[in-house]
């Protein structure tokens, strides 16, 4: 494998190397704190004074709780590793720039050709979209082949996962320069191709898409298919919680994003439902209102304790997450072992999705699919050819 040319050549420069942050928001302050934790310099840039300032507190708040715990011997030399920026022309000595602002393609990729401006020859670019084609903010570079997706997960101190995305023009060493640099911060790094969604936000979708259409079908109110995931499933929240906690605002738009992406497969569509929460600014827990009522005093609605029909949601939504799983293995999204790594640290799921098919058997998991199929006639519910040929052969994943 050719070696990178650029910034991350042997540990010694990777320990001095001054990382640049812009975007002071969740993301970016999250992002930052670790790469000052894992001993690097840390420049951050945010267009907006007044985030600039906010970011400083709370970064300044976090390290001081740190300290009181015990897990920092001192907030006030860490706090000094960050400097606060203005103005771009002090990412002049950086290595690695890592760009965490507004989801919206064209900001992003005129920010990227701003910076390249202002940083060395051999300075990594990263981003951090949830959606956005790396590639194409690549594209907006002189030197595209610099440029890499670090998708890391909310909040990023606490969540172990980052995915390393290159663009088709990456240069290849890079890739594996990231996965290191990622690795030495005390993160998961997986490698992941520039497609829609990556793995975690692509394989990750049913468990919304099929809970919102089992909802809207009245097989079964919320609270049901929540207790139903939670309960049987095992998994931390069940899908309204979950929405409403990730906010229908992100939520919904990242499912907007992965669908008009893929050509709008039916897979990926949409829920009405979801929609007109977003037109209503009934965005879940952040203002109150969302699936559930999170007024002072109001009641959540009970669950139907219903076992039966708790395990045919379950079948019907982990199926779905079964066939995305095995369809991105079998497009080559990602490894096996990396699909399995992505979607338990990067969305807590209680078991690796592919380790579930073997212990189903893909046998049964088609079987489910191929019901869904038959009472449908939709193509939302076709079983991906691997699954198919995986239960023929009866072959497990992992
Ligand atoms: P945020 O809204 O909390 O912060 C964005 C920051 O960028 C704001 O402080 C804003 O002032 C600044 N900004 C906007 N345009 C700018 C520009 N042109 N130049 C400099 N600064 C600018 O957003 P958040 O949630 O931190 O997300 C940032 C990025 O991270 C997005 O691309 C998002 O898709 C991605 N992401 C978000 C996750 C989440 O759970 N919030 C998880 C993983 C990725």
């Amino acid at each position: 494998m050719r070696l990178s040319a650029f910034a991350v050549k042997n540990s010694k420069h990777i320990q001095q190397m001054t990382v640049g942050i812009i975007g002071s928001g969740a993301m970016g302050t999250g992002i930052a704190q670790v790469a000052a934790m894992a001993g690097h310099p840390v420049v951050i840039y945010d267009s907006n004074e007044a985030a600039l300032a906010r970011a400083q507190k709370n970064l300044s708040g976090t390290l001081q709780k740190l300290q009181e715990k015990g897990k920092i011997t001192s907030a006030d030399e860490l706090m000094a590793r960050f400097s606060f920026a203005n103005n771009i022309v002090q990412f002049s000595n950086c290595g690695l720039i890592i760009e965490a602002i507004v989801e919206n393609l064209e900001v992003k990729k005129a920010v990227f050709a701003e910076v390249e401006l202002a940083v060395s020859a051999d300075c990594i670019l990263a981003s951090n979209t949830s959606s956005l084609s790396i590639t194409s903010i690549a594209a907006a570079c002189k030197k595209p082949e610099r440029v890499v997706g670090l998708h890391f997960f909310n909040p990023p101190p606490l969540m172990a996962l980052v995915e390393v995305i290159p663009a088709i023009q990456t240069e290849v060493g890079l890739v594996t320069q990231c996965k290191d640099l990622m690795s030495k911060w005390g993160k998961m790094p997986v490698i992941a191709k520039d497609t829609p969604g990556f793995i975690v936000n692509r394989i990750a979708r049913p468990f919304y898409g099929e809970a919102l259409r089992i909802y809207e079908e009245g097989i079964a109110d919320m609270a049901t298919i929540d207790w139903a995931m939670t309960t049987i499933g095992g998994f931390k929240m069940g899908p309204f919680a979950l929405m409403d906690y990730i906010g229908h605002d992100v939520n919904y738009v990242v499912t907007e994003t992965v669908f008009q992406s893929f050509f709008f497969d039916p897979r990926y569509k949409p829920s009405f439902s979801q929609k007109r929460l977003l037109e209503a600014c009934w965005l879940g827990r952040k203002t109150g209102r969302g699936f559930y009522n999170y007024a002072e005093g109001a009641a959540m609605p009970e669950p139907t304790r219903d076992e039966q029909l708790a395990k045919t949601i379950f079948d019907r939504i982990l199926a779905m997450l079964i066939n995305e799983a095995v369809d991105a293995l079998h497009l080559n999204v990602a490894s096996a072992a990396d699909i399995e790594t992505a979607m338990t640290r990067g969305v807590n799921y209680p078991k690796g999705l592919l380790a579930w098919c073997d212990e189903w058997g893909a046998a049964n998991c088609l079987e489910k699919l191929d019901a869904l199929y038959n009472e449908y006639h939709e193509d939302r519910y076709r079983a991906s050819s691997l699954l198919r040929k995986s239960a023929i052969a009866n072959k497990k994943f992992v």
